[in-house]
């Protein structure tokens, strides 16, 4: 038995939820350490589409636990929703745990993401405004309101009084806007509490109970490496850290009991939000790969911003992220659209170039990418059912993507459902 950790080496939605439902089948426990409800994570089984945010993806197996960490930061109404959503449909959360140390998000935290975006005018983030970076500005502040506040009526009573107070100070004062009616929050949020009381467990002594135990335990990550607050395009990131690193923090354990790591990437790139993006498309090939890969944000529903392959970034993410695989999805979305480029280098304006991806964003802005042009492959590839069946051209293009990387690619995704995985 052995314990695996599911990271984004991108910006984020490249697949995790298909990698994680996949290896869920194989796993007693399944532990999310990261970021709240701006995740979006699909899965699809049977014809079946479950979009999750906040619970993790291991759900759809009833004797599978399911564990929310320390490190998340969670919306008790989304979380209630999704529960009664996935209950609704067949599919039961018994063996759902949150860790008391995660973070609520408040409505404030909402409000002020949305009123600090509209503040920063053109340099906005492009956040979810799910209320993210104010609720872990708070938890880094220690005056934030915790799962244990939140099924405790009388410190959340206590706490919500406080903090509310001075966020509508931040509020009216600040950003000129209308308050809060903090009474009813309060009242709103202990309805919330006292549903979600039966969830609350130690999650850190959960996951080491199961390791000690010889159980199979899978990290699902959220986001991706280049959003991760330290290792990613700063400022344009989300405030935790999903790389493989944080699932000590954002579950209570320690590193040594991890045994592989798996990143996962698209076969070309895209994001979210603003921010530089190198390979970026700004033409008709953009659009192709966005409407042939169905590139709509699964939380905001955003069109995300599409481009070619950046081996650059992926050389970041096996170094940072410590990867001992690579799983490759949407591979059949490259299909009948003529060659493909590959980012093999970043070229700064003095013609040198870079091999690993800069750490300061001005660096990044200016950096142009060099390709190297490879064949491109047809047909309908969603069909095939293991790496053999691949046209050679797509094999090649894998092939390509693995030397560059420095990492070897055990999978690759053509198609969204569980049976459109080939392992190799
Ligand atoms: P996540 O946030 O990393 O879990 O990814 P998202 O769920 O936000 O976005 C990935 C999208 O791609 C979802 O709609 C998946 O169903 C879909 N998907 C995953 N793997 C494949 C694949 O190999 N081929 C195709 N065509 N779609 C895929
Ligand atoms: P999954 O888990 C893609 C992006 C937002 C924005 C930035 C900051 O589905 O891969 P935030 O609301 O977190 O403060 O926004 O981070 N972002 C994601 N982009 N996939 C995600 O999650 C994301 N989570 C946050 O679009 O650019
Ligand atoms: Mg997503």
């Amino acid at each position: 038995m052995s314990v695996k950790v599911v990271v984004g080496t991108q910006w984020g939605d490249e697949g995790k939820g298909k990698i994680i439902d996949i290896l869920a089948s194989r796993a007693d426990v399944v532990i999310r350490s990261s970021g709240g409800n701006n995740a979006g994570h699909t899965v699809e089984n049977a014809g079946e589409v479950y979009k999750l945010h906040l619970i993790p993806s291991g759900i759809l197996y009833p004797e599978t636990l399911c564990l929310i960490g320390s490190g998340t930061v969670i919306d008790p109404k989304v979380i209630l929703e999704e529960i009664d959503g996935l209950t609704a449909r067949g599919i039961t959360c018994e063996n759902l745990r949150i860790d008391p140390r995660a973070h609520v998000i408040m409505p404030w935290h909402i409000a002020l993401d949305g009123m600090s975006e509209k503040m920063r005018g053109s340099s906005e983030i492009g956040t979810t405004k799910r209320g993210i970076g104010p609720c872990y500005m708070d938890k880094a502040e220690r005056c934030g309101i915790r799962i244990y506040d939140l099924v405790h009526p009388a410190l959340l009573e206590e706490k919500a009084k406080e903090v509310g107070a001075l966020k509508n100070l931040i509020i009216t004062k600040v950003y000129e806007e209308n308050a809060i009616d903090v009474e009813s929050v309060i009242q709103e949020y202990k309805e919330y509490g006292k549903r979600l009381k039966k969830y609350v467990a130690d999650v850190s002594v959960l996951a080491y109970e199961a390791y000690k135990a010889g159980k199979e335990v899978l990290f699902e990550g959220a986001q991706g490496t280049l959003l991760d607050l330290d290792m990613g395009t700063y400022p344009f990131v989300t405030s935790s850290h999903p790389i493989s690193g944080g699932i000590c923090i954002g579950s209570g354990v320690g590193p040594n009991i991890v045994d592989e790591i798996i990143g996962v990437a698209k076969a070309y790139t895209t994001r979210v939000g603003k921010g530089p993006f190198p390979t970026e498309l700004m033409d008709e090939m953009g659009d192709l790969i966005r409407n042939r890969g169905f590139e709509f944000g699964t939380t905001t529903g955003r069109p995300r911003r599409t481009g070619w392959f950046d081996a650059v970034i992926l050389r970041h993410a096996v170094r940072v992220n410590g990867l001992t695989a690579l799983a490759v999805n949407k591979v059949d979305t490259l299909s009948d659209i003529g060659d493909l480029k590959v980012c093999v280098a970043y070229r700064k304006p003095d013609g040198t170039e870079l091999k690993d991806f800069p750490p300061a964003l001005e660096e990044l802005a200016e950096c142009e990418p060099v390709y190297e042009t490879v064949k491109g492959f047809n047909g309908d590839i969603s069909k095939c059912r293991s790496f053999d069946e691949l046209p050679e051209d797509c094999k090649a293009y894998i092939e390509k993507l693995e030397e560059l990387c420095g990492c070897p690619i055990k999978m690759v995704g053509v198609g969204p459902s569980r049976d459109q995985n080939l392992e190799r």
